[in-house]
């Protein structure tokens, strides 16, 4: 059993204070390695390396999760743990504010624990130094008392994995992913396995899905299990309450039409983006922040969220002077590209 603890963040606490749909959530979540659906490599060497610690009997070694939201690193993270059989911790880097709330998670981790600080690119730069000899020795240097009386003490740690998740690596500095000994990359999922995790959620919720509704879904999830899960509950409300229930095909796009996804998996955003590229920007290169402007939304939010799936999707394309739509997201608009961008792709 893993036990969850969380100091700093308020969630995954008492199951009775959580939202319907976060419970929801928290049922859907694999639980062990065989239950994480795609992301054959990772979870291939994940479970070489959970094998290999286990039968060491010493904790696995510092993993870096890195990829857009939604992926399954918290997932991963969690499932690590209870592959270990450990208790896991949980924190994030933006609820990490002095060395003081560093040392009060480290020195209660239960030997072997896995401490998971999720939104790491996030934490503060003067606490990065004090991971640096935790993750290398086990130690944490802390300096007690104040002025001429201060003195460094030097606290020992109880062995841990550390598990650090982070949508932009590119955020963390050298030498923090430095000592990390692996790092992970999550990939948007391929339709087929997104299918998997959709029949598998269906199976969970009760709800009645055919082959047809389930690629209807994964269609329009943009690569991401939470997006599809979250289709999932909508489309099973709009079966509910305006169909028999069951969901095929027919059901799903319609449903999948009145949340305005359409057969692109673009939602709104994802279409005004492309369309002030377009016809403010004249098909661009526009500068990410000037187009976070455009659409209202923070420029963070663009190239974690939005941006990976319309360049993965080819609407969008990164050129040194900034985004450019390409003649598939002119077509995509219903509109003509123009002869210049027709040449540029
Ligand atoms: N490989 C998978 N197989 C089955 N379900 C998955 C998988 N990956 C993610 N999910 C589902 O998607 C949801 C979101 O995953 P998770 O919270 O782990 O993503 P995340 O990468 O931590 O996102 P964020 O960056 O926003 O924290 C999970 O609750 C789970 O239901
Ligand atoms: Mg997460």
């Amino acid at each position: 059993m893993v036990g969850i603890r969380t100091p700093g963040v308020e969630r995954l606490q008492d199951a009775s204070s959580l939202a319907p749909d976060e419970e929801l959530d928290r049922s859907l979540r694999p639980r062990r390695l065989a239950d994480f659906v795609g992301q054959r490599q990772v979870s291939e060497q994940l479970s070489v390396f959970i094998e290999a610690a286990r039968g060491r009997g010493e904790p696995l070694d510092h993993v870096l999760l890195a990829g857009p939201p939604g992926l399954g690193k918290t997932s991963l993270a969690q499932i690590v743990a209870a592959e270990l059989g450990v208790p896991f911790t949980q924190t994030a880097g933006p609820a990490l504010e002095r060395k003081g709330d560093v040392a009060a998670f480290l020195t209660a981790l239960e030997p072997g624990s896995v401490f998971f600080v999720d939104e790491i690119h996030r934490l503060p730069r003067a606490l990065e130094e004090t991971f640096y000899p935790a993750m290398e020795d086990r130690r944490l240097p802390i300096t007690v008392g104040q002025g001429a009386g201060a003195r460094v003490v030097t606290l020992d740690l109880p062995p841990f994995t550390m598990i650090g998740a982070t949508t932009r690596t590119g955020l963390l500095t050298t030498p923090l992913r430095d000592r990390f000994g692996v790092t992970h990359r999550l990939e948007l999922y391929p339709p087929e396995e997104l299918a998997r995790i959709v029949l598998r959620s269906a199976r969970i919720l009760g709800v009645d899905i055919d082959e047809g509704g389930a690629r209807a879904i994964t269609s329009r999830s943009r690569g991401t299990p939470r997006v599809a899960n979250r289709l999932l509950k909508r489309v099973r409300d709009f079966a509910e309450v305006r169909r028999a229930g069951a969901v095929d095909e027919p059901v799903a796009v319609a449903a999948l039409d009145m949340l305005e996804v359409d057969s692109a998996g673009l939602d709104r955003l994802d279409r005004d983006i492309l369309r002030a590229i377009v016809e403010k920007f004249e098909g661009g290169p526009v500068g990410l922040s000037t187009l976070a402007v455009a659409v209202s939304e923070e420029a963070d939010t663009l190239e974690d969220v939005y941006e990976p799936y319309l360049l993965q999707r080819g609407f969008v394309k990164r050129t040194p002077r900034g985004r450019v739509a390409t003649a598939a997201a002119w077509e995509h608009l219903g509109m003509e590209p123009p002869r210049a961008a027709a040449r540029l792709f």
